[in-house]
């Protein structure tokens, strides 16, 4: 008999030559489907799905997939055939871009170095203000999340992502986020060379400080000799509906980090930016001209697709859609799960919004979270985002450091509509979750599969 050949799926180079486990997780989570292209806020599948995408690639497409303004720009920028990765010119692109984010940020924000990733940003944080302070130590907030490069994780105390990775940098330490009178302790030693703080912390929960916390942490930072950066990786570029979320809160910090939807979503982008006096005590001298720089940092792709993403995010005005469409979906999200135990809180500032779960109280429900939590603690925020994207065809995902918050995030671009369609995916969900056995037999379903592969 003749063999039939059957074409191999189309995950599986990738499981056999990058990384099988992310593979097979997606397998698990019924989110193997291939995607054929993807516009604005929606996706489109092989077979024939529409997901609407509600996490942004964890707030990258803040202006929409694939704009087509900004992919126009690159086109044009390739096409230009202009100098690229000379590492021996003045890339002027940069230079405007510069221009245009520090503009933009104001305070002391007068400089910017470019990176090509958020953690490289911080990276450069932490040399920078060690350079500026002559002092080694770093204080971070817990919960925070601020990329997998060395330095960057020496700053997230979850042992989840620095287990087996060690030793990290010295002399980090950690304070509860919002907690003036620790922070102040731990500053008082003059031992730290900068505060580095996420505005709103987005892996920790999408938690929001209360109203005085930033500039009073300014103040401790002044004070005693430390700088304060802000990690505006997520909350940057409008997405809390202002330029940067420190804008809200009237801060005016010595460093800010920037990525993700600085490049419109489609070129590796990251940006620190930074006060004239720490740029001064890096490059301080000819000598000194290229002291901490990386190859592709400037390249002219993606300072072409920071211009335009800027064009587009301004033309287009979306950090003020961002306030109205985070306001809108608040309160339509607080009206319709108000009634459900298991639904402690609905929060966020403009499109960065979390809805955070809760143990329930009922007995009825209560035994089955506890089995569940008892086997898997991770996997039941799993369920919530499979039976979101598989039954209701939304892509969302639980916060990296806080497996209770779903994290809500679309493109600043979504329409009201596709904020209904989510309230009411959502309300179906939770629904589901506190009225039939279904959701927690699924779930452990899932959880047994999850440990036994
Ligand atoms: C707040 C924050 N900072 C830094 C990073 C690291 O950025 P990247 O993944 O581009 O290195 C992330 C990534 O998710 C982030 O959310």
């Amino acid at each position: 008999m003749p063999q039939t050949a059957t074409a191999p799926a189309f995950d599986a180079l990738y499981g056999d030559r990058v990384n099988p486990q992310w593979v097979r997780l997606l397998r698990v989570l019924q989110m193997d489907v291939q995607y054929a292209h993807c516009k604005g806020a929606e996706l489109f599948t092989t077979d024939g799905r529409r997901i609407l995408d509600f996490l942004s690639g964890y707030c990258v497409h803040n202006t929409g997939h694939n704009h087509p303004a900004i992919i126009e720009a690159i086109q044009k920028e390739l096409e230009r055939q202009g100098p690229a990765m000379l590492q021996s010119h003045v890339p002027e692109l940069a230079g405007e871009l510069a221009g245009r984010l520090c503009a933009l940020a104001g305070g002391r924000l007068q400089k910017a170095y470019f990176s090509s990733s958020g953690s490289e940003a911080i990276e450069a944080a932490i040399k920078f203000a060690r350079a500026h302070t002559g002092r080694a130590g770093l204080v971070y907030a817990e919960g925070a999340f601020h990329g997998l490069t060395c330095g960057a994780l020496s700053l997230m105390g979850d042992p989840f992502w620095r287990d087996g990775f060690g030793p990290l940098l010295p002399e980090t330490e950690a304070v509860p986020f919002g907690d003036l009178q620790v922070l102040e302790q731990k500053l008082a030693s003059r031992r730290f060379a900068a505060l580095i703080l996420e505005p709103i912390q987005g892996e920790g929960g999408v938690r929001v400080p209360h109203a005085g916390y930033l500039l009073a942490a300014q103040k401790l930072c002044r004070r005693y000799g430390t700088l304060l950066v802000l990690d505006e990786v997520q909350t940057g570029m409008y997405r809390t509906g202002r330029f940067l979320a420190g804008h809200h809160f009237d801060v005016e910090p010595d460093m800010v980090a920037l990525a993700k939807a600085l490049s419109g979503g489609l070129i590796p982008s990251g940006a620190l930016l930074m006060s004239d006096a720490v740029y001064d005590s890096v490059y301080n001298s000819l000598h000194r001209a290229i002291v901490h720089t990386s190859t592709y940092s400037e390249n002219s792709l993606a300072m072409r697709a920071g211009l335009a993403a800027l064009a587009v995010l301004e033309r287009e005005r979306l950090g003020e859609r961002a306030l109205a469409a985070g306001e809108y979906l608040r309160q339509r999200l607080r009206e319709v799960l108000s009634p459900y135990e298991m639904v402690k809180e609905i929060r966020g500032v403009g499109l960065l919004n979390g809805i955070e779960f809760q143990a329930p109280e009922k007995l009825r429900l209560r035994a089955p979270f506890e089995a569940f939590m008892k086997i898997h603690a991770g996997m039941f925020g799993q369920v919530i985002v499979m039976r979101l994207f598989r039954d209701q065809g939304f892509l969302t995902q639980m916060c990296g450091n806080n497996f209770m918050v779903l994290k809500v995030a679309p493109p600043l671009i979504v329409e009201d509509s596709q904020l209904d369609g989510f309230v009411r995916a959502v309300a179906d969900v939770v629904e589901c979750m506190h009225s039939t056995g279904a959701f927690w037999s699924e779930a452990l379903g899932l959880t047994r599969r999850v440990i036994h592969i």
